[in-house]
């Protein structure tokens, strides 16, 4: 980072966030992470990763883990953020996220890691060797969150229960060693509209880029006909009214996708459908999701080619973060009693 931005950012908040590069990125990715950190980073001194070290805790293919490890750092500025202004960097070259890990590992409870629906959830889907990555998985995010004494993290709705849990490791390690706090406590932020969109194929599961079904998401990487063809197959209710009920959750999404795409209120999209077939919906919803996807996806593709461009980024990325995140590992590790190297 230049000078200027240097101490332009020690004076503004730490906000941080990051993505699972295990396969392409999706709308709900967009819609309850991206946009937002693109909306809200000239407010804040901005970290934005790929989690490559999250990502093993399934199976991957290496190389396809190293180009989507690309792709999701070019996403990131195809979306809109800024990598003169924002600390851009791949979770594994910072080693100082694994060993904090560990310290906070040895400082969580079986219990509390138990509780958390996305192991759950994910954990019932890998029969019977389940990986021990998964269930320390949320320990890992918060070292993550907690190494750049973050305060605000800019997530969707499905990570909630991940950063209550690092609030509360947090907490923790603050009681431990009251004289000299450890952590900043960070707030999540939840966007009020996409926190959570749903699969177009079954409309009360999360959009989700490991879903197995392609026709349950729109990847930022389709092509606009793609797009079109994914959402006249989206799955609605029955009836033919477009209003927003409880009833209607396959309407609710798209109506939802719209809202978060366009900025219009909910009520006011609905206004203009009175008369109008679901048909024209999906139609509508297509052509709206085309217009914010098409610059992302040609932009990712001009920067996934570019990969000198893209590893100076990490590289400089890595440098700020490294020296960072060093600062609070080695607080750390003088607490609870190592000797500093
Ligand atoms: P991941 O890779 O599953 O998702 C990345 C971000 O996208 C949001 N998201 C959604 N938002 C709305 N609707 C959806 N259908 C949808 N699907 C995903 C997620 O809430 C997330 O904000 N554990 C995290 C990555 C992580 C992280 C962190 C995040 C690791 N360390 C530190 C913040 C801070 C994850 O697996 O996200």
């Amino acid at each position: 980072m230049a000078e200027s931005s240097t101490q332009q950012s020690q004076s503004k908040k730490v906000m941080l966030s990051a993505v699972q590069p295990s396969n392409r990125l999706t709308l709900g990715n967009y819609l309850g992470a991206l946009k937002i950190w693109a909306q809200l980073q000239k407010d804040y001194d901005c970290i934005f990763f790929a989690v490559d070290m999250h990502a093993i805790t399934s199976r991957q293919d290496p190389e396809e883990l190293r180009e989507q490890t690309y792709r999701a750092l070019a996403t990131y500025i195809a979306a809109g953020i800024d990598p003169d202004q924002c600390i851009l960097f791949a979770q594994s070259h910072v080693p100082a996220h694994a060993q904090l890990a560990w310290v906070l590992t040895c400082h969580s409870y079986m219990g509390e890691l138990s509780r958390m629906t996305q192991f759950k959830d994910k954990s019932a889907k890998q029969g019977t060797n389940i990986p021990s990555g998964l269930f320390t998985y949320p320990v890992l995010m918060a070292a993550d969150i907690l190494l750049y004494q973050t305060e605000l993290v800019p997530v969707g709705e499905d990570q909630k229960q991940h950063i209550e849990l690092t609030r509360d490791l947090a907490i923790r390690m603050n009681n431990l060693f009251p004289k000299a706090p450890l952590f900043k406590v960070p707030e999540p932020y939840i966007p009020p509209v996409g926190a959570r969109i749903m699969s177009l194929q079954n409309p009360l599961a999360k959009m989700s880029k490991s879903d197995p079904d392609v026709n349950s998401a729109i990847y930022l990487s389709d092509s606009d006909d793609t797009i079109l063809k994914k959402l006249k197959r989206a799955v609605t209710d029955s009836g033919s009214e477009i209003v927003w009920d409880d009833e209607k959750p396959g309407i609710k999404n798209l109506l939802t996708i719209q809202a978060a795409l366009t900025g219009k209120k909910v009520p006011d999209l609905v206004a203009g459908y009175v008369g109008k077939q679901y048909g024209h919906l999906k139609i509508e919803t297509a052509e709206i999701c085309i217009q914010a996807i098409k610059p992302i996806r040609d932009e990712v593709e001009r920067l996934t080619k570019d990969k000198t461009y893209l590893t100076q980024i990490l590289k400089k990325g890595a440098q700020s973060a490294n020296a960072r995140a060093q600062k609070t590992l080695d607080q750390v590790y003088k607490n609870v009693g190592f000797i500093l190297p």
